[in-house]
């Protein structure tokens, strides 16, 4: 029988170490591996293609994905552009609509260099999405976020995927917000699972990296070649806190659901709070599907502030959540996507895709949820104009 989640994320891919019996995998800090003679190793030659402590996280999150193998990469950017590296000139891409903005960045600055074409889309029209397929046989893969950054909001996997195969091209979700513990893609017919594992996953805001995990043998022998040919990789070290990281990572997301219902549900009697993006809210409009792809509606709240407030002293107020790029970590980060992870999209379309100056984007952590809800309630205060 398979193992729960629970268990897997101790004991999944490679937990012990097979020549010394340790229990956390060390950290094979070499770049160079001895051969036995001409054409023979120990299935390691050289650090680049292939790691054991790399390895390890890798084993890892293929089976906590249900996936066919897994790459560890030197950031969530790494990741996304080593796998976008799959496609070539006059290709073109699907984007969904509150993408991070670092993947509309590499589409729209690099690789539309090299004749890569990119379409904004909202997903959460599945016939559009339809339509736009059947336009244009060059779409060769649709990238999507689901709760997506930093509207949260939801789309229909199992259709879009559906969709996509109807096509013959790809469905790749960044799966960063919710982590396998909540959603896999891949069970929902996604052809790629893509992570900033400087997320939830490492969970304690100490180490950058990406994962991706593949559906089939055909893709992973195609990611194995760019991953060892760009030379994208995860460094020994990090793999290892990656790993130490997703120990935890069941019992870190428990926290994370509980303390974000509190703090949403508080959000949501703010008067002068115009609206609360959550997924776990019954008003929200992609409740019910996420409630029946995922098993929780994750950790990150938006919300939008109405003209009563000071945003500037909003922000200069809270005290014990941190004013900081990022998420997903164990401390309560706030921040403003306008200007800081949604700058690299020009302004006219990020009023387009609703990513307002008066937007506030919060990574709820896993302090007392009550010690959150009153750092909020002083800055609110503090910040109220009348
Ligand atoms: C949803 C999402 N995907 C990808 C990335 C990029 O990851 P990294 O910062 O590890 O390169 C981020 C970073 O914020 C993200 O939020």
């Amino acid at each position: 029988m398979k193992n729960n989640i629970n268990t897997l994320v101790i004991h999944g891919g490679i937990s012990e170490d097979k020549n010394t019996g340790a229990l956390s995998i060390p950290i094979y800090q070499a770049t160079t591996f001895r051969q036995l003679e001409l054409g023979k190793n120990k299935g390691y030659e050289y650090g680049r293609s292939g790691n054991p402590t790399r390895e390890a996280l890798e084993a890892l999150i293929r089976d906590l994905e249900e996936g066919y193998s897994g790459f560890a990469f030197a950031s969530g950017l790494a990741a996304i552009t080593t796998t976008l590296l799959l496609f070539k000139s006059r290709d073109k891409i699907l984007i969904s609509k509150n993408v991070y903005g670092g993947t509309f960045r590499i589409l729209d600055q690099v690789f539309s260099n090299f004749d890569i074409k990119y379409e904004i889309v909202d997903t959460t029209d599945i016939n559009k999405v339809d339509k736009i397929f059947k336009k244009d046989k060059n779409i060769k893969a649709i990238i999507l976020e689901s709760p997506a950054n930093p509207l949260l909001t939801i789309t229909d996997i199992k259709a879009i995927s559906c969709i996509a195969k109807k096509y013959d091209a790809l469905t790749i979700v960044d799966n960063t917000f919710m982590t396998p513990y909540l959603q896999k893609p891949l069970t929902l017919g996604a052809d790629i699972v893509i992570h900033s594992g400087t997320k939830y996953l490492g969970g304690h805001t100490d180490v950058i990296c990406g994962l991706a995990v593949v559906k089939d043998k055909n893709l992973s022998e195609k990611l194995k070649f760019l991953h060892n040919a760009v030379g994208s990789i995860l460094e020994p070290f990090d793999s290892w806190l990656l790993m130490r990281g997703i120990k935890t990572l069941a019992v870190r997301l428990d926290r994370h659901l509980e303390n974000a219902d509190y703090v949403a549900k508080f959000l949501e009697n703010v008067k002068g709070i115009k609206k609360v993006f959550y997924p776990g809210l019954k008003s929200f409009e992609g409740y019910e599907i996420n409630k029946k792809q995922a098993k929780g509606a994750g950790g990150m709240i938006s919300f939008l502030l109405s003209q009563d407030y000071d945003i500037k002293i909003f922000y200069k107020s809270v005290k014990l959540i941190a004013l900081a790029e990022s998420l997903g970590g164990v401390e309560s980060l706030i921040s403003h996507p306008a200007t800081m992870t949604h700058a690299s999209i020009p302004y006219n379309i990020r009023q387009k895709i609703g990513i307002t100056d008066n937007l506030v984007r919060l990574s709820v952590g896993i302090e007392d949820k009550k010690d959150i809800v009153n750092d909020l309630e002083k800055a609110l205060k503090k910040a109220y104009k009348k």
